[in-house]
């Protein structure tokens, strides 16, 4: 199935301004992180609108079996595309979940006018090709606190709320990480859906990748094991992580509309922190096993509903940057609907 599909494919219609530039951002957009690296979205661009849908069939049955994930992942790409479209000079219209007959139509996005893109919105859209999930060690430096603020205005500007773990809570997340992981690997349904999204070679363009997990070593709070099995992956014996941060983006509800405000504001907190050059990675095991998620829940003061949480650092003083997962991508993505009959 393709990504991005064009349902009219007519020179006219491709040479359209907003067509190419629904097109491109939907190009754009392929780049969002997603769980697992599923890539669970597809666009269906009519004349001047794009539609973004779910796909079901990348959904995760074992991890993610009601969708929140995925829904996530899909407003992670949404954002990205607002992004893309922003920083081109195009002001997006966005109706997000139109039709309550058809919930896998997640949004419409449209052009509704057009405006120089401002500083902020021009470094967003250049973070797109910049930002890599990092799993690696950070450097032993402090986070600025000022940076941690833009994070928190970046969640809060996309509707959703960002909390950041007061150094003496971050026992608790431990606490919740470890009892993800071990609910999780205890599953061999869940061991089964790892396998299947880490040991995929570069050519498929999607799955996590051995080298982008991290080295192996007790750390501070567990990162999520991509490979358990795998033996021959660097091994670091106490990765110290003391002036790592932590956080919990929350929402105010716990629907398919808050998942996708969710995975927005997840954009828009990992795009800001790789313009203010902080790492990043995503935890949702956490969310995933519902007696962790319960911990987050009473960490967050009992004020809302936790939907990812965060590590966050200054990144490792390495010369190579974060090894980056691969996506599908290039022309391979866009299909012309009647081409597909
Ligand atoms: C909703 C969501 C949940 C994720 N959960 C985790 C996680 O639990 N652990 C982790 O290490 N990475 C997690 N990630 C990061 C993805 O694995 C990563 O985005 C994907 O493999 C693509 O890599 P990239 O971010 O470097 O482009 C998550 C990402 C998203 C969007």
């Amino acid at each position: 199935m393709p990504t991005i599909r064009l349902t009219d494919r007519t020179l006219a219609a491709r040479s359209r301004p907003a067509t190419r530039a629904l097109m491109q951002a939907a190009v754009t957009a392929q780049r969002a992180p997603s769980i697992f690296n599923t890539q669970p979205w597809r666009w269906n661009i009519h004349d001047e609108t794009a539609e973004l849908r779910a796909d079901r069939d990348r959904q995760l049955p074992v991890v993610d079996a009601e969708g929140r994930m995925l829904t996530l992942s899909c407003g992670v790409a949404l954002h990205h595309a607002r992004v893309a479209l922003a920083g081109t000079g195009h002001v997006p219209a966005v109706s997000r979940l139109p039709d309550p007959q058809d919930p896998d139509l997640l949004a419409i996005v449209g052009i509704a006018t057009f405006a120089s893109a401002s500083p902020t919105v021009v470094r967003l859209h250049q973070a797109i090709a910049h930002r890599h999930t990092d799993r690696r060690p950070f450097a032993d430096q402090p986070v600025p606190a000022d940076g941690l603020g833009r994070l928190r205005d970046a969640a809060e500007q996309q509707g959703a709320h960002l909390h950041l773990l007061p150094p003496d809570n971050v026992v608790l997340l431990t606490v919740a990480a470890s009892r993800a992981a071990d609910a999780e690997l205890a599953d061999p349904g869940y061991r089964g859906e790892l396998a299947a999204w880490t040991h995929q070679t570069a050519e498929t363009g999607e799955g996590v990748p051995l080298d982008t997990t991290g080295p192996v070593g007790r750390r501070r709070v567990p990162v999520r094991d991509f490979a358990p099995e795998a033996s021959n992956r660097p091994v670091i014996a106490d990765i110290a992580e003391r002036q790592a941060r932590y956080a919990v983006l929350f929402t105010d509800g716990d629907d398919p509309a808050s998942w996708l405000t969710a995975g927005e504001a997840l954009s828009a907190v990992l795009l800001t922190a790789t313009t203010n050059r902080l790492a990043t990675s995503p935890m949702s095991d956490v969310i995933e096993v519902p007696s962790a998620r319960r911990v987050l829940y009473d960490l967050i003061g009992r004020t809302g509903h936790p939907m990812v949480a965060l590590r966050i650092g200054i990144p490792a003083d390495s010369p190579q940057p974060a090894p980056g997962a691969p996506r599908h991508s290039g022309a391979a993505l866009i299909t012309a609907a009647d081409a597909e009959a």
